[in-house]
């Protein structure tokens, strides 16, 4: 009876072999077809593939190799399955070895299928393994060099953001370098759907008026923002600045801001006895009548230091420096007048303090807390900070800030640290953040801000390194 239906059963089987490997054929054909097009580049998108005639080694961006990465791994899983399958078949014919010894055939075909099938199959199952997709470090000249990032993004302009820019002789540059890498803060992975709104934009017309939603990236690490090529809108009746003799000291024309993101619509509003005024960080620094006192009249508060003070420790060493903190310019403004030039981070929280700080003709710099400090080491005879650094921050954020001061601040040049404020219990572990450079302590004070909280000022001097 067995006997009888055995041809039957051996054709099935043989029919589900051929039917394995032809099932393999066609992945390695397509896995080399795969790659065929891969090299052509025909994953591009449309309008790049003719590029592609000219220049196969030029064009990469807009390449989806998240897309091919997807297709070669199920390839591969495919492949995989494929082994197990005929592992197991073999394995299955192993068992049924006294059936296999009355067909020679049979044993016949089982060395054929490990050595013809399962080994050629699983060398290249393991050849395709060691092909590694593109990495950032390129793997050569050829056209698949994977830029960080770009296969996170779907907007082009995005894409050509990131992808460098090989210099057009093909030579180094005079930066020593042979292509411009442009930057974006990995954060902006994370805010995919915000950057790309804020991305979606037509190239060489008007941007959207949407500094607001620029800040929010930036704030939360997507720095420096990718969007390069629209025209910044201005305000239609701009007027040109106060002079320098009145412009310090004189609340700016309110028609040389955009007001349309912020609650108020002029700079008077801004004033503290509005309560919706729109900020919250220094209160009444929109008012001058407010501003003029600070740091040159004396106070009640030991915390609150002089510039007369400050700048006799080291008459005329002071000339360049910077303000770190929230503010509209002040400091920076009576620095001016003592012939100090001070550079003013500011953000535009609520108002529009960049605005301001430059209407009265002083320097804003726009940073955010993540960002490096644009300037070189050794370089700042003052950091002056104030209005920010309270309790909230990190401590590891903090380090990091404080090293970079300390990076940009010359020998002998001073940290002053205004007004910081903590909780009572916490001051120990700032003082030692503080502390921790070995700087000289010029001033030090610590005064009481509320039952929990005090406030601590500082003048420290940045020693000489002899290494
Ligand atoms: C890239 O190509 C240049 C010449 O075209 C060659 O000198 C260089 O070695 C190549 N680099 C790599 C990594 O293959
Ligand atoms: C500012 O300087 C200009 C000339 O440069 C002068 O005409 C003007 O009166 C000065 N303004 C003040 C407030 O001193
Ligand atoms: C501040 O007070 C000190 C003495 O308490 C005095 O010598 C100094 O002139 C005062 N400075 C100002 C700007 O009022
Ligand atoms: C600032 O510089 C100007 C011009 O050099 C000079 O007339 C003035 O006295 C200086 N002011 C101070 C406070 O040193």
């Amino acid at each position: 009876m067995r006997r009888s239906c055995f041809p039957k059963f051996r054709l099935s089987r043989a029919m589900a072999w051929l039917q394995l490997v032809l099932g393999g054929l066609v992945i390695v054909v397509s896995i080399s077809s795969l790659f065929r097009f891969y090299a052509a580049g025909f994953f591009m998108h449309n309008e790049d593939i003719c590029l592609h005639f000219y220049s196969v080694k030029d064009v990469y961006d807009g390449f989806d190799i998240r897309a091919l990465s997807d297709r070669v791994g199920e390839v591969l899983n495919r492949m995989e399955s494929l082994q197990d399958k005929l592992e197991k078949t073999v394995q299955q014919l192993e068992k049924e070895k006294d059936a296999l010894d009355k067909t020679i055939t049979r044993l016949e075909y089982k060395n054929f299928l490990e050595v013809e099938v399962i080994r050629p199959l699983y060398s290249a199952h393991i050849a395709l393994r060691q092909i590694r997709l593109p990495k950032a470090e390129g793997i050569g000249n050829f056209t698949m060099e994977e830029e960080p990032l770009i296969n996170t993004f779907v907007t082009e302009e995005i894409r050509k953001y990131i992808t460098p820019k090989k210099n057009r002789v093909g030579k180094v540059n005079i930066y020593g370098a042979e292509k411009i890498h442009n930057t974006i803060g990995h954060a902006c992975v994370l805010m995919k759907k915000e950057l790309e709104e804020y991305m979606d934009y037509d190239i060489g017309s008007y941007c959207k008026d949407d500094w607001n939603l620029a800040q929010k990236l930036m704030v939360n690490g997507c720095d420096p923002l990718p969007r390069r090529r629209c025209l910044t809108r201005a305000s239609k009746v701009y007027q040109k600045p106060f002079p320098i003799n009145e412009s310090l000291w004189k609340l700016p024309d309110g028609r040389n801001v955009r007001w349309s993101n912020y609650q108020c619509r002029n700079f008077e509003c801004l004033s503290s006895k509005n309560p919706k005024r729109g900020y919250s960080k220094c209160t009444g620094c929109f008012e001058m009548d407010k501003e003029k006192p600070k740091w040159v009249a004396n106070r009640s508060v030991p915390v609150d230091f002089l510039i007369s003070d400050i700048l006799a420790i080291k008459p005329g060493e002071t000339r360049i420096g910077l303000d770190f903190g929230v503010g509209t310019g002040t400091f920076a403004a009576r620095m001016r007048e003592q012939n100090v030039t001070i550079v003013s981070t500011a953000l535009n929280l609520g108002a529009p303090f960049n605005e301001m700080i430059a209407l009265r003709g002083l320097i804003p710099l726009y940073v955010t807390l993540n960002q490096r400090l644009p300037f070189f080491d050794n370089t700042m005879d003052l950091i002056h900070t104030t209005g920010f650094m309270d309790g909230w921050l990190d401590m590891l954020l903090l380090d990091f800030i404080l090293f970079d001061w300390d990076r940009i601040l010359r020998p002998g040049g001073l940290l002053w640290i205004d007004r910081f404020f903590c909780n009572k219990k916490d001051l120990d572990d700032y003082m030692y953040m503080f502390l921790q450079f070995r700087y000289k302590k010029h001033k030090w004070a610590i005064s009481p801000k509320s039952k929990d909280e005090v406030y601590l000022s500082a003048l420290l001097e940045k020693p000489p390194r002899a290494i």
